[in-house]
């Protein structure tokens, strides 16, 4: 199934202008800004677009709050939308709009978009790394870097009411794929044409340890740089700019050993800077992991449930039994 990244967010948020300087300090390029609306992009040619709550021009959906109300998909070519598109019009109502993007609502209430749409190619070169023994890097420093400048637009999360709900659509009209099962939490899954470990996270809202209210909601998306010394340049600037991070600092993701660092943003949920995401592709088998296992190889600073105890080692091959969600009871 041809899906290939996304290729567009499309916020609501409740101060454009607040939001223009925040995503500008973040690292994004701005195409346009006004008072109710503005464009940015990535390296890759990938597009952040804000408008104010509550504007004529966002699409109908049922996500609740700020934060990405749309999130508009890629085709390669016009023949793989065409291919997706006479097959979502048995059962949903398709807008096309002036640009050729084709628009609809899912049964559970999100709004999703599809375009044809080839990311520009974006080619990092992160300074070798010696290590004992080995020297990659011989009479020659690292990079420096004073700002981060975001690549690509790697993913996006939310809140499902009903995690089982959005996945059988993704994987069964989008052609989404499982990578990996956590816990209690919910499914990371990837477009049929991407190797990103996941495009999309399917969280549960009723998890509150990792913030969601209850509500689907929008959660946060994560922005690829290069390596730590970006990630970490980036949030200098940002703490310049009298930001914080979100109280876990820098770490990595045990689940797709992805580096992290995420910013609270005015745009509604938060920003992650990315890097050294695993890459996977059809030889790849979902794994389960227990929630906290799951959560970090290592963070700077930890939250309370991580100081009290490490988590135990809990990981297996998924199993077609185990590769649902299961919400856990409250
Ligand atoms: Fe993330």
């Amino acid at each position: 199934m041809p899906i290939t990244a996304i290729a567009e967010l499309t916020y609501a948020v409740e101060d454009v202008e607040k939001c223009v300087r925040f995503l500008e300090d973040f690292g994004l390029s701005k195409l346009k800004s006004g008072s109710d609306h503005a464009v940015f992009e990535v390296l890759s040619g990938q597009r952040v677009s804000l408008y104010r709550l509550g504007d004529q021009r966002l699409p109908q959906s049922e996500i609740v709050g700020p934060g990405v109300h749309e999130c508009v998909w890629a085709l390669a070519s016009q023949a793989d939308l065409d291919g997706l598109v006479g097959d979502l019009s048995r059962d949903h109502a398709l807008v096309t709009d002036d640009s050729g993007t084709v628009h609809f609502v899912t049964s559970f209430g999100q709004a999703i978009g599809l375009r044809v749409f080839q990311p520009r190619p974006v080619v990092c070169s992160p300074s070798p790394t010696n290590a004992p023994g080995i020297v990659n890097r011989l009479n020659m420093p690292r990079k420096w870097l004073s700002r981060a400048v975001p690549k690509t637009i790697s993913h996006a999360v939310w809140g499902f009411l009903d995690v089982n709900e959005a996945f059988d659509f993704y994987h069964d009209r989008l052609g989404f794929r499982l990578t990996d099962v956590q816990k209690g939490v919910g499914l990371y899954i990837r477009a049929g044409r991407s190797t990103n470990h996941h495009n999309i996270m399917l969280a549960d809202a009723d998890v509150t340890l990792f913030g969601f209210s209850g509500k689907f909601e929008f959660h946060h998306a994560n922005f690829g740089v290069e390596d730590i010394d970006e990630i970490m340049a980036g949030k200098n600037y940002l703490q310049r700019q009298g930001y914080e991070d979100n109280g876990w600092g820098f770490g990595r993701h045990r689940v797709s050993s992805e580096l992290f660092l995420y910013m609270p943003s005015p745009t509604g949920g938060e920003v992650e800077y990315g890097a050294d995401c695993d890459q996977v592709n059809e030889q790849w088998r979902p794994r389960i992991w227990g929630a906290s296992f799951a959560a970090f190889t290592f963070v700077h600073d930890m939250p309370q449930w991580l100081k009290e105890r490490e988590p135990e080692w809990d990981v297996s091959y998924a199993t077609p039994e185990t590769s649902r969600h299961v919400p856990v009871k409250h």
